[in-house]
């Protein structure tokens, strides 16, 4: 099968599409044909290694030393189940569905095996693959940040998310809305259209004004990019108001259940997946470089099949 190799740490230019053997199932996994991966934030900075300090040994140890242990990068995936192993039973042949491995990578490939108790789930009836391809990522992640924000407990909450137009910003817009917040969005000028589509009316646009200069306050102020501090906005948040923020030791839960979670708000069509560029599989590297920019908006994604 093709797969999408990272034979060291380094530059998108580091990356080659090579045919490795198809995986078997196990007893307990399935064998997924992936239809389509995406290529994210955690992806780019796994490839390049991109961290600073102490997390920089803590990711050595955990990926693998100078290369990632598993060479085949890739964290979510979307596809049909292909085969299943013994003792597999909540999942049958020609199944349509979608998940993350986390550490384990190994996504951005033809085919991948996961345990059916894993992080893995039938995708939305409604989504293309492509589109379910492009939820758990920024999903999951907002999904996390807000629960620590206890977004669930606070009754019309007032919400600021700042870096609302990446992956995780613009899934943090639609899980607030879920919770009948009222969102203001802190994005470029560049991104403001797209915000306004995600139903957003209040923004600011910070290559224009200073957020934290706003005489309104929060409840929740969620960092979704890792650009601003508590430091720089604590006046902003309500009594019993937190600051939550992507940036930091804190590392997002990927769960069956967040993933069912947004299964049910895409097909209450309460949820959109934000596609910016779609590109196959053999042009991973153009993708990689896309989002190292750091300027994507929403989701990039790779079609496999
Ligand atoms: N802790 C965790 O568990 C966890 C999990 C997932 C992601 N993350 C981290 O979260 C961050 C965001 O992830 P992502 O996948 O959403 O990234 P992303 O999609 O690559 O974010 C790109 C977006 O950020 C916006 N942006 C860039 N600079 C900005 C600034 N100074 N102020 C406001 N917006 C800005 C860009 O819009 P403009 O260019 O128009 O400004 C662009 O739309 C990454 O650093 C990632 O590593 C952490």
């Amino acid at each position: 099968m093709s797969a999408v190799v990272c034979p060291k740490y380094g530059p998108p230019e580091v990356l080659e599409i090579r045919e490795i053997a198809r995986p078997v199932p196990k007893d307990g996994e399935i064998l997924v044909r992936i239809m389509a991966t995406p290529v994210n934030s955690a992806d780019v900075r796994i490839r390049g290694l991109v961290v600073a300090g102490f997390m920089r040994i803590v990711m050595r140890l955990v990926l693998g030393f100078n290369k990632p242990r598993n060479s085949v990068l890739g964290t979510v995936f979307s596809g049909r189940v292909e085969q299943t192993g013994k003792r597999v039973n909540q999942f049958k042949v020609g199944d349509e569905v979608f998940g993350t491995t986390g550490f384990q990578l190994g996504a951005n490939a033809e085919y991948l095996v996961v345990p059916e108790k894993g992080c893995v789930t039938h995708k939305p009836v409604n989504a293309s693959f492509i589109e379910a391809a492009a939820l758990p990522f920024g999903g999951q992640t907002a999904i996390y940040f807000l629960e620590k924000a206890k977004i669930a407990e606070r009754s019309n909450p007032r919400v600021l998310i700042y870096g609302a137009t990446g992956s995780v910003g613009t899934a943090a817009l639609q899980i607030a809305r879920h919770y009948q917040a009222t969102v203001t969005a802190v994005c470029s000028t560049s991104g403001r259209s797209l915000v306004e589509e995600l139903g957003v009316a209040d923004i600011v646009l910070y290559d224009q004004e200073d957020f934290t200069k706003r005489p309104d306050t929060f409840d929740i102020i969620f960092d979704a990019v890792g650009k601003t501090t508590k430091q720089q906005c604590k006046h902003l948040l309500n009594p019993g108001g937190r600051f939550v923020t992507v940036d930091g030791l804190d590392v997002a839960a990927e769960k069956k259940e967040y993933l069912e979670f947004l299964r049910k708000l895409f097909e209450n069509n309460e949820y959109d997946a934000v596609i910016d560029k779609v590109f196959p599989l053999a042009e991973v590297v153009a993708a990689h470089r896309y989002v190292d920019t750091g300027r994507k908006k929403g989701n990039v994604v790779l079609v496999v099949a």
